[in-house]
This record gives C-alpha cells, structure tokens and sequence, in this order.
C-alpha cells in the first residue's frame, strides 16, 4: 500500500525547525537523512581527489578536478543546510558512525579509500553519481524541507553531468581495458552500488516517505538504476551482473 505523504515539497523552512513548530520526529529523521547525504556528497569528493593523485590522463583530469570541486561544493551545502538547524559537521558525521560502516556506505567508502585508476574512476563514477542524481532528482528535489529541496536542485545540474561522464566513459574504458576487465569490474562495483541507495521497506524510509523527505522507495530507486545501465550495457554489449534481490544485495 503506497505510504500518503503528508507535508508538501518545500512547505518546511529551517525558523519550524529552529522554532519547534515542526514534531521532534520530523527534525529526527531529517537530520540523519541530511547527515547521510552530507556524508555521502564528502565521501564522493575524497574519492575524486584520490583519484587526481592515481591518473595522470591529461584527458580525465580536467573532469575529475571539475567534479572534486562540484562534490566539495555538494558537501558544504548540506552542511551549511544542517549548520542551519544547530549540528556541526563533527556533529552530523558522528550521527553516521555506524551506518558508514553499513553496507549502504560500502560504495563511497570504497572510492574514497581504495579506488585506483580510470577502471575504478569510471566504476565509481557510476556507483555513485548514476545512482547519486537518482536519489537527488527523485527523492530530495521535492523534498518537504525546503532548503534541502533548494540544495538538491543546486546539486542537480552538476549530478546530470557526472551521470553522463560515467555512461559516456564506459566505452572507453571498455576499449582500452577490454570486456573481461570491464565486466569483472562491475561485478565487483555493482553489489556496492545498488546497496548505495539503502535497504528495502524499513522504518526509517517509511518515515521519510509519510514526512514527504523522499518520494519513492529505496528499491525503487535501485530498480530504476539497474534499468538505466542494463541499457546503456546492452549498447555496449555487456551483460548486467546478476544480483541477488534481498538487502545487502551480492552477486547472485
Ligand atoms: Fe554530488
Ligand atoms: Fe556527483
């Protein structure tokens, strides 16, 4: 049964929250779901400067330095956004110490800690900006609160276009890597990406969903993902990896 959203997108300004006009639980489920977000936009921007330090391509690194500025700037803004309701970034991250080691946080920490080379870039790109501007573009832009609606929207453009440079990127790294490296490299990335959008039907999403946070369900979201690069694969022809349906997601 579809959850009936109760606030409408952008009704909610940071003074309701400030001013306790809004129900504790809404400022509850906010903050950990900006929190995450924030997390995820800083994890993204290290694995991008990580990688500026593992190519050299005068080719990508141009677009790997534009997207580390862009996903720095996604950073401060959902920052600032929580700053505006009283958490610190210190704050905010230690609200996310134990979900950062879920399998939900697999996929930035991933990039942002042991990701090497176009291979990975490409492959990092594609678990986390494909899936990111899914998240962005469907669950945050209508968002209830609305200077995280105002944020998502700000982020948007930027995300459309990292979605593009992994899509596009594809073929050339599987030109220059071939298609056995390729395939093993989305075997190995694409569990990570889908577990990226978090678990299926729990509480928290239910929340977020009645409060108008997000607008459709995680696997939802991770359904549309799998659809959008099954096609771009079949235009290659490559195979999407097959993967097990349940929370944390593997290969099948
Ligand atoms: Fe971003
Ligand atoms: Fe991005």
């Amino acid at each position: 049964m579809p959850v009936r959203r109760q606030l409408a997108p952008a009704s909610i300004q940071s003074e309701d929250i400030r001013l306790k006009r809004v129900e504790f639980h809404y400022t509850k489920v906010l903050t950990r779901l900006m929190a995450a977000h924030a997390l995820a936009e800083k994890l993204t921007a290290i694995g991008y400067q990580r990688m500026l330090r593992t190519i050299d391509d005068p080719e990508l690194r141009p677009v790997i330095e534009k997207n580390f500025a862009e996903e720095r700037r996604h950073a401060r803004l959902l920052y600032d956004a929580l700053a505006e309701i009283g958490l610190s970034e210190a704050q905010a991250d230690r609200l996310m110490v134990t979900v950062v080691r879920t399998p939900s946080f697999a996929a930035p920490r991933r990039f942002a800690e042991q990701a090497e080379g176009e291979l990975n870039l490409v492959m990092g790109s594609l678990s986390l900006d494909v899936t990111g501007m899914l998240m962005i573009g469907i669950n945050y832009r209508d968002s209830s609160y609305a200077p995280h609606a105002r944020a998502a929207e700000a982020i948007l453009e930027e995300e459309v276009d990292h979605e593009s440079f992994a899509m596009n990127a594809l073929s050339r790294v599987l030109d220059r890597f071939g298609a056995a490296r390729v395939a093993g490299a989305l075997r190995e990335w694409l569990p990570c990406a889908v577990n990226f959008f978090g678990p299926p039907g729990t509480g928290f999403t239910f929340d977020c969903l009645t409060y108008g946070l997000k607008a459709r369900d995680n696997q939802e979201l991770a359904d549309l993902f799998l659809a959008l690069l099954e096609r771009r694969l079949d235009q290659l022809g490559l195979k999407l990896p097959v993967l097990t349906r349940e929370y944390p997601c593997r290969l099948a």
